[in-house]
């Protein structure tokens, strides 16, 4: 056996040893030196199988105490009861990508929709572009089922089973170019549909509808989700979320509201939910939630999530679970776009998830992001009276509430002086009338984020 196959084993006999509770949060982990000898083994194995593990958080290290167990019930672990092998291909560790570009703006932005392509794993997608082109040359020149190709729609399955609770067939499954694309095609589908949209929301939202002259109601959001009660006074049957974290106020709908939607829903034969899981892989604080899909029995709930925050936002990359009754509906269409994404970017992914590089990308990532919005609230933290911090429990971005007094103009101003840049979160809420901004954090690189935090702390507080 290869020494790579013989670290991917280690790590994943020694994860499998953490998931199934053989280790407890903070339990000592055994020494690279101890089980190097136990299982007579190279240093360098052992070393790349802790590596791994270090990087997906299953483990950490105390100087000069060792190893110890995390505690894995923040982890949205997925291939947890996986049948297939994960590592049907070698593969390198993941290794910080060299010759990046630094930072090239010359603001300090905290911009929504980045992602830290510092850590991108571009070696090895480099590796799966060539396998997707060797592998199946003849295939990949054809043009592809138009729900998308079923290897890819097989491993999104897999994936959402495991780490969201979905349960769906592949044939559920469609593959789109955006969300938006996704929505928009859900709108073809549906029989007379009238909206309940959050009020603020996710703006193509309203952008299709309106396009489409399909009538719709905005309902408020609150901390806890959007607003219920609300719907009474309407007589609308289809309602767009963003449950897991609402977009753009970051809230997430609690347990008692997600199961009041799924009742509404579950109500009347033509009413159904549209859950947009868009940022859900990144969740940092408190155990990770079920997506609505999983706690729905009798198939009201349209799922959609996208590849631009868990992979990177170019790869123009989403895709729709549509309930069973939907699926044939779709499929007895009598004219279906065809596929808009290349087969062989669909093959590149697939192989990426089927071999586990997925996991252990989001499982990375989880830790880049979580490190970087723990420094900013923690700077943050002595300015508690004066900034108020909501929606950071999960995702790339938070919204942040002026309370000292300054007015937008000051702050906007201010944060011109300070090379700062920050959207105004009424370019989402055109009713507010508090000062906040919403921040994203995702593309931030480390070596930056202690100058934005602090410009961000000059530019908002007195
Ligand atoms: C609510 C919501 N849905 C979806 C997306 C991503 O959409 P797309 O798949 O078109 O990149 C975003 C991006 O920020 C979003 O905020």
């Amino acid at each position: 056996m290869s020494n790579q196959h013989l670290y991917l084993n280690l790590y994943e006999n020694l994860k499998q040893q953490i998931i199934e509770g053989q280790y407890q949060s903070g339990d000592k982990f055994p020494s690279k030196r101890v089980l190097s000898q136990h299982l007579s083994l190279s240093n360098t194995t052992v070393e790349h199988a802790y590596q791994l593990l270090l990087d997906e958080g299953y483990i950490y290290s105390k100087p000069r105490s060792g190893y110890f167990v995390s505690d894995i019930e923040t982890l949205p672990i997925i291939n947890r009861n996986s049948t297939h092998t994960p590592y049907s291909h070698s593969q390198e560790p993941i290794s910080k990508e060299q010759n990046i570009p630094e930072n090239t703006h010359c603001e300090l932005a905290f911009n929504l929709s980045e992602i830290d392509a510092e850590y991108f794993p571009m070696q090895q997608f480099r590796k799966y572009a060539r396998d997707a082109f060797e592998d199946d040359q003849l295939l990949l020149l054809q043009r592809v089922n138009a729900k998308g190709e079923w290897q890819l729609r097989q491993e999104i399955a897999h994936y959402l089973f495991n780490s969201r609770g979905v349960t769906c067939h592949p044939e559920q499954i469609i593959i789109g170019s955006s969300t938006e694309q996704l929505i928009n095609l859900v709108t073809d589908i549906l029989k007379e549909p009238q909206f309940f949209i959050e009020n603020p929301s996710y703006p193509p939202i309203k952008k299709i509808l309106d396009k489409k002259q399909i009538k719709y109601s905005q309902i408020p959001v609150e901390k806890t989700g959007i607003a219920l009660d609300k719907f009474g006074e309407f007589n609308h049957n289809i309602a767009y979320v963003t449950p897991s974290h609402q977009f753009p106020t970051g809230y997430v709908m609690n347990l008692k509201k997600r199961t009041q939607l799924i009742q509404w829903a579950q109500q009347s034969e033509d009413r159904y939910i549209i859950e947009d899981d868009y940022d859900s892989e990144f969740r940092y604080f408190g155990k990770p939630i079920p997506a609505l899909q999983s706690l729905d029995t009798k198939d009201k709930v349209i799922y959609i999530s996208t590849f631009s925050k868990s992979l990177y936002p170019s790869c123009r990359m989403a895709y729709l679970v549509l309930p069973k009754n939907l699926s044939s509906r779709y499929d007895n269409l009598s004219n279906k776009d065809g596929n808009t994404v290349p087969t062989h970017l669909q093959k590149m992914v697939a192989n990426f998830m089927e071999s586990g590089s997925f996991e252990r990308h989001l499982n990375k990532m989880r830790k880049v992001y979580k490190e970087k919005l723990k420094f900013i609230i923690e700077k943050l933290s002595p300015y508690e009276d004066q900034l108020e911090v909501n929606g950071a429990l999960a995702g790339m971005h938070f919204t942040l509430t002026v309370k000292n007094g300054l007015s937008l103009e000051a702050c906007l101003d201010r944060a011109k002086k300070n090379k700062l840049k920050i959207i105004p979160f009424s370019q989402y809420d055109q009713q507010l009338t508090e000062v906040k901004f919403i921040l994203g954090f995702g593309g931030i690189p480390f070596s930056t984020l202690k100058n934005h935090t602090n410009a961000l702390i000059k530019t908002l507080t007195l």
